[in-house]
């Protein structure tokens, strides 16, 4: 009987081939996304994604230029971040339960919950042996303090400024007590916002802090951004709309091509 291969086997061989040389030929690390579809409530958007990632000429020395769009992007990560994750629609509730869930990389974390406080030496003695200040400038008199006593044996810490202590009708927290003192002499620092906290407080960089791995823990008194912004999340991070709208129109307006004019919103919407 005469040898011969059978059809299956050929073909069995021929995909063992293909596999092995598709399984070694390197894959992109990034798999960006030749062409994405919107579709939203202004009418379903097509953006050449590849197109436009080739239309940016890479810095010198490097061989691409995805961080003019993915600014989120340090060197080091392996794939972008979707924009959604970080301009939500709307930073409710609903944001704030699930947002964390939404990074595979404990760095993202810091792009926004960028900066926490420790409590420094902010010259207690100096106050009253140098700048001549009175104990009860700052203490109470011994209708409530007998001899001056640390001001968190009384006033709840833990709770961030402007927030009311767990406890009804307690007195304020150890925060809202100790600024109210300060600024009466210090207006100046708190009306310089955030940047004024550093003054008392040592400002600590949450990226320093981050686990290379696990589970993070931030501080919860400096999860709400208003705490040292005095204002809302909305007002710091752009939403949904505005992150794309600003990002695809800016660059437009300032090669002078694609659109950007308010007329021209057709010509992204397609309906
Ligand atoms: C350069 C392209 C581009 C132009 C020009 C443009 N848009 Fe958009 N627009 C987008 C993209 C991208 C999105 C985000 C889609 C998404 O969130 O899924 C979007 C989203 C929207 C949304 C949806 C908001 C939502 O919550 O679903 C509306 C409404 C909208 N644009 C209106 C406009 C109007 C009005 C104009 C003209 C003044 C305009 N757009 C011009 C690209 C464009
Ligand atoms: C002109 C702007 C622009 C440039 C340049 C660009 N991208 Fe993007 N990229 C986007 C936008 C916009 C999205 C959509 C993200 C979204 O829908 O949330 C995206 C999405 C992606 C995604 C999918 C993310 C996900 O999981 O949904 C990957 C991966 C990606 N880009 C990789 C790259 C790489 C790699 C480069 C550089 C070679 C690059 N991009 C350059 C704008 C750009
Ligand atoms: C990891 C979180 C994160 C991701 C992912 C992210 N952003 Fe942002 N983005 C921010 C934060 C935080 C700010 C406000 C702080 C600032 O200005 O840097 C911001 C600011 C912006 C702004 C206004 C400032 C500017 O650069 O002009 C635009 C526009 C924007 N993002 C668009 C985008 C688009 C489009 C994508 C996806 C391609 C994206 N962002 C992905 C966090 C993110
Ligand atoms: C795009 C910016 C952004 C990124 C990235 C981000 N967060 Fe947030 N996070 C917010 C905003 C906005 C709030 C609500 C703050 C407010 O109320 O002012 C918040 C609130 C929180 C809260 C408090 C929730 C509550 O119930 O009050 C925790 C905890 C938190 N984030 C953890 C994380 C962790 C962990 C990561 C990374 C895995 C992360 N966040 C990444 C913007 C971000
Ligand atoms: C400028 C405001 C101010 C003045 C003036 C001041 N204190 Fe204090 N004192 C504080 C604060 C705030 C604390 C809480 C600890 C901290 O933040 O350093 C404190 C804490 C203390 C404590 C507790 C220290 C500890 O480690 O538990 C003692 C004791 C004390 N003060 C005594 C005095 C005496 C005595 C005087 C007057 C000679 C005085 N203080 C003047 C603001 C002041
Ligand atoms: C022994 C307990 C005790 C200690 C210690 C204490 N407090 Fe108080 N504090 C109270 C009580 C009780 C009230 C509420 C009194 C009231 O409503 O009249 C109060 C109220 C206050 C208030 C709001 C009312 C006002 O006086 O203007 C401030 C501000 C304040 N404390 C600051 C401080 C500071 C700063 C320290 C430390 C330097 C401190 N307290 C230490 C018990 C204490
Ligand atoms: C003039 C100096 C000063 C400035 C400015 C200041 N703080 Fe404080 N802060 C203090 C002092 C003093 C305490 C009491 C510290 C203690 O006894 O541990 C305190 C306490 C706090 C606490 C309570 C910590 C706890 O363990 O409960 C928080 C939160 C806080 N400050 C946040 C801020 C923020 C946010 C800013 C800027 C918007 C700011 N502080 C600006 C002096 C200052
Ligand atoms: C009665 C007025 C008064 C009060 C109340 C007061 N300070 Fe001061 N503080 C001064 C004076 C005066 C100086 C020295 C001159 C200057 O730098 O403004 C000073 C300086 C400082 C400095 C700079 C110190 C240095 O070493 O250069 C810090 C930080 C500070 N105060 C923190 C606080 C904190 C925290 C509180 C509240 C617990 C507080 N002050 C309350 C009057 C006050
Ligand atoms: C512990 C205090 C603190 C908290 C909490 C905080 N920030 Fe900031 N933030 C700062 C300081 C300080 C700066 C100025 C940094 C600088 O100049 O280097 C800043 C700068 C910024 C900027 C740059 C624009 C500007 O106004 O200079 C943005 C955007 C921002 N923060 C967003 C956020 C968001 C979003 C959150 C909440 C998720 C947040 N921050 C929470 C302290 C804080
Ligand atoms: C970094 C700059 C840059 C950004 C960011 C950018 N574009 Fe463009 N876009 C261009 C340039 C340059 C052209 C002109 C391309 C040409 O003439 O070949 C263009 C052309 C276009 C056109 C015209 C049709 C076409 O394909 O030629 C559309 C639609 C478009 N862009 C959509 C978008 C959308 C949607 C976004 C945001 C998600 C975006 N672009 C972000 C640079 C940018």
């Amino acid at each position: 009987m005469q040898k011969r291969f059978s059809p299956m086997t050929i073909i069995a061989l021929a995909l063992g081939v293909v596999g092995a040389g598709l399984y070694l030929v390197p894959t992109p690390r990034d798999d960006a996304p030749r062409r994405i579809l919107y579709d939203n409530a202004g009418g379903p958007v097509v953006f050449e994604h590849a197109r436009h990632a080739a239309l940016v000429a890479p810095p010198p020395g490097q061989e691409r230029n995805c961080a003019s769009c993915h600014h989120e992007s340090p060197a080091a990560r392996e794939k972008p971040i979707p924009c959604g994750s970080c301009h939500g629609a709307a930073f409710d509730e609903n944001f704030k339960k699930t947002h964390a869930a939404a990074f595979n990389d404990n760095n993202a974390c810091a792009t926004c919950h960028h900066q926490e406080l420790t409590p420094k030496q902010w010259g207690h003695e100096r106050h009253y042996e140098e700048f001549g200040l009175s104990c009860t400038d700052c203490h109470h008199d011994e209708s409530i303090e007998a001899s001056p006593q640390n001001c968190a044996d009384c006033h709840e810490r833990g709770v961030a400024p402007g927030r009311q202590p767990r406890e009804k009708g307690a007195p304020p927290s150890l925060a809202d007590a100790a600024h109210q003192k300060c600024r009466s002499c210090h207006e100046d620092l708190f009306a310089a916002g955030a940047r004024g906290c550093a003054s008392c407080h040592t400002t600590v960089k949450v990226r320093y802090r981050l686990p290379r791995e696990g589970l993070v823990r931030l501080d919860p008194l400096y999860t709400d951004c208003a705490v040292c912004h005095g204002k809302s999340a909305q007002k710091l991070i752009p939403g949904r709309m505005d992150a794309f709208h600003g990002q695809c129109m800016t660059c437009h307006r300032k090669v002078g091509k694609g659109p950007f004019e308010k007329t021209q919103c057709g010509q992204c919407h397609t309906k």
